[in-house]
């Protein structure tokens, strides 16, 4: 029997010789979307993932009425409706969402549509088992959770256009259809016999001959030199430590597969005539199968479904994260998909949210671009395998707490939406920090047997975008390669690899006059994870003129200091000054005496190097410090020291000052204009108590401050 054929959930381990010649799929014409204006729907929307499949007639009526109560304008459809859409192969069965869609446009509630291509039904997972995916570890995975689908296999293709293409043809024209929601959380990994196929495809396209594979793999290590395409196969289980290039590459593979077939329903869709935006929703923060550049270019908007992973006071830096995230790969307005209502039941603890944060939540997210304040789900659901998370509708119903700050947040959205508007060319929100972001690093840094396995690309973009965050100091994320002549601090934390192109994009950045902070773990490697010879990180040796000759890891707990008053745990290194001014050197230990942190001069710019992980609040002091020295200031000066998070967000002929506050104690806010959501007048000053937002609209580049705290 060949793997092909193995009957769901059975292990199997294919060999090369066991994959039959798989018809390849059609060929999609693929001209990446170039949005025709940016997305801008009429108000803040406003609802969530709706699923009627589950519920009876008179609940939807109720619903309805609930959502016009709450004043929601926009619900997502279909999101795992393929069984009840076609119930059997090429039977459709779309009354059910006829009625719905006739319910809630009657009700003036618009909806996206999904394609429900994440979650194949029973009967096709019966037709087509060599379309579930297989698990590294060779086990063939069958139906009963959901985003079970191999996305290389034809069947799986196939049917996903086909249920893409019906939905087009009956709904893509509808007048209250927002947006195609193209399948869900795009992020299953299959290391199957398809996708070796496929895999191999990519890899002869990405290299041309085996000789260079051979290369670029490092493939005379370990006897792994492949003499036929055929023996190459995904990364799966195997003795001992699998081939990092293998890895990265299969990740890039995965992504870019993934997207092809997004690409696909996208274009069926299209060919059906409907001209609706487009989008998929990606996910932070736990997972990263995408590589997020690259798919924006074929989405009208980047949507993303955010959920906390903190109870604690990084939860609103982690909106702020999130949102900047998605600002800068939409490049400019996109869309929050979902966010939890209350809870999110991780299994083994419940992540809650009180209503008031979650008010204070969802205009952050609006402050930093998104378009719309969308949930996961309407109404929490009774039984399945999401029964504890929550929903803008609880368990226990419309009379609760729950639902009235559901209802708040719908009149706060209206009152807001006619005023807050997108401007008419510009960025939504001005940065002059940059934050380097590519998934290589993700990809990099999780390939085992580095010099550290603690260290993890998302913490440490994340701790350096919330030392900026901390100091109120707005920052958008940079693709490798983009204009970043705009931003004067461009900060690379640990971007393992980097090509040459990349390398030289960075030297011209600096040159230009631009100040580059670069962390350890970052320029160590060509694309395919080859070290550079001749000490770290050699990809930026010259530019940042030192060397390392050792990287030094620290025992856990260990923290050592700094001259600066810094403190470092973690990561430390044996570093030499070549052409660099060294800034702070280290107090204590074995590395005494040594430099940390360095600068060099190149042309009219600097190069900063920082060879030490400073813990969390040393951090958030040195890139303070470099952003006072920049001239770079927080939006509203001694705000954040107070808990309020301030963000301007650009509008038409108007800025729109986000007040959101974290703290403890109230605060006062001047500004010559008028607070939307209270009516105060800003000249007078707006007050805003704990836990609460405002938002003060302005003449564009109006002046704020902070007026003294004078107790009640
Ligand atoms: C994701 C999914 C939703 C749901 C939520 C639960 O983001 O898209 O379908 O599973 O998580 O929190």
């Amino acid at each position: 029997m060949s793997a092909h054929d193995a009957p769901a959930g059975e292990a199997t381990n294919p060999s090369a010789q066991d994959i039959p010649a798989v018809p390849s799929a059609p060929a999609v014409p693929s001209a990446p979307v170039t949005p025709s204006a940016p997305f801008a729907p009429s108000a803040f929307l406003f609802g969530g993932d709706w699923s009627p499949e589950q519920w009876d007639r008179d609940t939807w009526r109720e619903d309805v009425e609930l959502m016009r109560r709450a004043k929601v304008n926009t619900v997502s459809l279909g999101i795992f409706s393929w069984a009840s859409l076609e119930p059997a192969e090429g039977v459709y069965d779309t009354g059910w969402l006829d009625d719905v869609i006739e319910l809630i446009t009657a009700a003036g509630i618009g909806f996206f549509l999904a394609t429900p291509t994440a979650s194949p039904p029973p009967w096709f997972t019966l037709a087509h088992p060599d379309a579930m995916p297989v698990r590294e570890d060779g086990v063939r995975l069958t139906h009963g959770s959901r985003d079970t689908y191999a996305v290389s296999a034809p069947a799986y293709r196939d049917a996903s256009r086909r249920v893409a293409r019906m939905l087009a043809e009956r709904y893509g024209s509808h007048p209250g259809l927002r947006g195609w929601h193209l399948h869900n959380e795009y992020g299953t990994l299959d290391h199957g016999p398809h996708a070796a196929r496929s895999f191999r495809t990519w890899l002869q396209r990405r290299y041309g001959t085996l000789e260079t594979l051979n290369q670029e793999w490092s493939t005379a290590f370990w006897s792994q030199r492949y003499g036929d395409w055929q023996e190459i196969t995904p990364p799966r289980t195997t003795q001992y430590l699998h081939n990092p290039a293998q890895l990265i590459d299969f990740r890039r593979y995965s992504s870019d597969e993934m997207r092809s077939a997004m690409v696909e329903q996208r274009e069926e869709i299209r060919a059906a005539g409907s001209s609706a935006p487009m989008t998929t929703n990606f996910m932070l923060p736990t997972w990263n199968h995408l590589e997020q550049w690259s798919w924006a270019d074929e989405l009208d908007v980047v949507s993303l479904d955010h959920y906390l992973d903190t109870t604690g006071p990084d939860a609103e830096a982690h909106v702020a994260y999130g949102s900047d995230l998605s600002r800068s790969w939409s490049g400019g307005p996109w869309v929050l998909m979902e966010q939890n209502a209350a809870g999110i039941s991780l299994g083994d603890r419940t992540i809650p949210k009180s209503p008031q944060r979650m008010i204070r939540h969802s205009l952050g997210y609006i402050a930093r671009g998104s378009q719309s304040s969308l949930f996961f789900q309407w109404r929490a659901s009774l039984g399945g395998s999401e029964q504890w998370h929550s929903g803008l509708v609880p368990h226990a119903g419309a009379s609760t707490r729950r639902f009235e700050a559901v209802c708040e947040l719908g009149s706060i959205l209206e009152r807001i939406a006619p005023a807050v508007r997108l401007p008419a060319d510009g960025p939504l929100v001005e940065a002059e920090v940059g934050i380097l972001w590519h998934a290589d690093g993700w990809w990099a840094l999780e390939t085992p047997h580095l010099p550290s396995d603690t260290i993890r690309y998302s913490d440490e973009v994340r701790a350096t975008h919330r030392s900026f965050w901390r100091a109120g100091i707005p920052v958008d994320f940079v693709r490798p390669g983009a204009d970043a002549s705009r931003y004067r601090l461009l900060v690379v934390p640990c971007l393992y690899p980097l090509s040459d192109e990349q390398v030289t994009w960075l030297e011209q950045y600096v040159e230009a006059g631009g100040e580059l902070i670069v962390t350890y773990l970052s320029g160590i490697s060509d694309a395919s994870l080859r070290i550079q010879p001749g000490g770290y990180p050699g990809r930026l040796r010259e530019l940042l003129g030192v060397r390392v000759q050792e990287m030094l890891p620290l025992e856990a707990g260990v923290q050592v200091a700094l001259d600066d008053g810094g403190v470092v745990e973690e990561w430390t290194e044996l570093l030499d000054t070549t052409d660099a001014e060294v800034l702070a050197v280290y107090a204590q230990g074995e590395l005494r005496g040594l430099p940390a942190i360095t600068s060099s001069a190149r042309g009219s710019g600097h190069a900063v190097y920082l060879s030490a992980r400073l813990r969390q609040d040393s951090r958030d002091a040195f890139f303070a410090a470099a952003a006072e020295r920049l001239g770079i200031a927080p939006t509203l000066a001694g705000a954040a020291e107070q808990g309020l998070e301030v963000v301007r967000r650009r509008g038409d002929g108007a800025d729109h000052v986000f007040l959101l506050h974290h703290g403890s104690e109230p605060v006062t806010v001047r500004g010559d204009g008028r607070e939307l959501i209270s009516g105060q007048d800003g000249a007078s000053g707006v007050r805003i108590e704990p836990g609460d937002v405002g938002v003060l609209a302005l003449a564009p580049g109006a002046p704020l401050d902070l007026l003294p705290h004078t107790p009640s």
